[in-house]
């Protein structure tokens, strides 16, 4: 039977790569050879996944030096040498094995104010909001993050400054931003534009290259860039 040769992080932040020699078969995803670990071979591995098919966010983790959701990688793709080596997501503290500690990522959206504020009381009627209005586009085109993790992972400035917001928490402030139904706006783009706001950003893109929902968190971030320089200008936080 052909197999794969499989390095899997073990411990926390000290640790060490442990060896799995794992069947290989058609159509196998890297979270099938994770749970096959982890079933068959060590019960003791710690990972994380819920759904399975790319749309939770729960199961990303660092693959051949690259971070992938590993339910919708195929082995085929990421491993033609029949080797894979697996860790946990780079940029945030191991719990343990292949789980990261998303909770400084997911507090960052809170600073960039990435929840959204409501206008209207529940007695009013629904806001109505044209789907081809600019506003409307930008928002859609930023809107499918499922919270995975790849793109902070990737980002090499959220590893020389911890307290980078990062591309999901700028990401989900700029698909904010374009909702009109929204009350704080202003107070938001106060938020990302302090020294760990969106001009921290070197536009090299690599959240935008490693996004497996294909969103590009970059061109949110000029977004912002840009709404901040209007703000400066006209002293305002929408377009003029
Ligand atoms: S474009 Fe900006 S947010 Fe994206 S990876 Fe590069 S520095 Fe990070
Ligand atoms: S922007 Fe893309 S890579 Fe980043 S958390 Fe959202 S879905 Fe994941
Ligand atoms: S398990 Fe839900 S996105 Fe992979």
């Amino acid at each position: 039977m052909e197999t794969l040769k499989v390095e899997v992080w073990r411990g926390g932040a000290e640790g060490a790569y442990q060896s799995f020699e794992v069947p290989r078969r058609e159509s196998q995803t890297v979270l099938d050879v994770v749970t096959h670990i982890q079933r068959f071979m060590d019960a003791t591995l710690a990972y994380r996944f819920a759904c399975r098919v790319g749309m939770c966010g729960s199961c990303a983790m660092t693959v051949n030096g690259v971070p992938r959701w590993t339910c919708r990688t195929h082995v085929d793709k990421v491993a033609g040498d029949g080797r894979l080596r697996l860790g946990p997501l780079a940029h945030m503290p191991v719990v343990r094995d292949l789980v990261a500690d998303m909770r400084e990522f997911f507090d960052k959206w809170g600073r960039a104010r990435g929840q959204f504020a409501p206008t209207r009381t529940r007695s009013e009627d629904f806001a109505r909001v044209d789907p081809a209005t600019p506003e409307r586009r930008e928002a859609d085109a930023a809107i499918e993050c499922i919270g995975c993790g790849v793109c902070y992972a990737a980002c090499d400035v959220v590893g020389w400054n911890p307290a980078y917001l990062g591309p999901a928490a700028l990401n989900r402030a700029w698909t904010l931003q374009n909702d009109v139904r929204d009350g704080a706006r202003a107070a938001r783009l106060d938020a990302v534009s302090g020294d760990a706001g969106c001009h921290s950003c070197h536009t090299q893109m690599s959240c935008t290259e490693f996004c497996p929902k294909q969103l590009s968190p970059t061109r949110s971030i000029s977004g912002l860039k840009r709404e901040t320089l209007w703000s400066m200008l006209y002293g305002k936080a929408v377009k003029p």
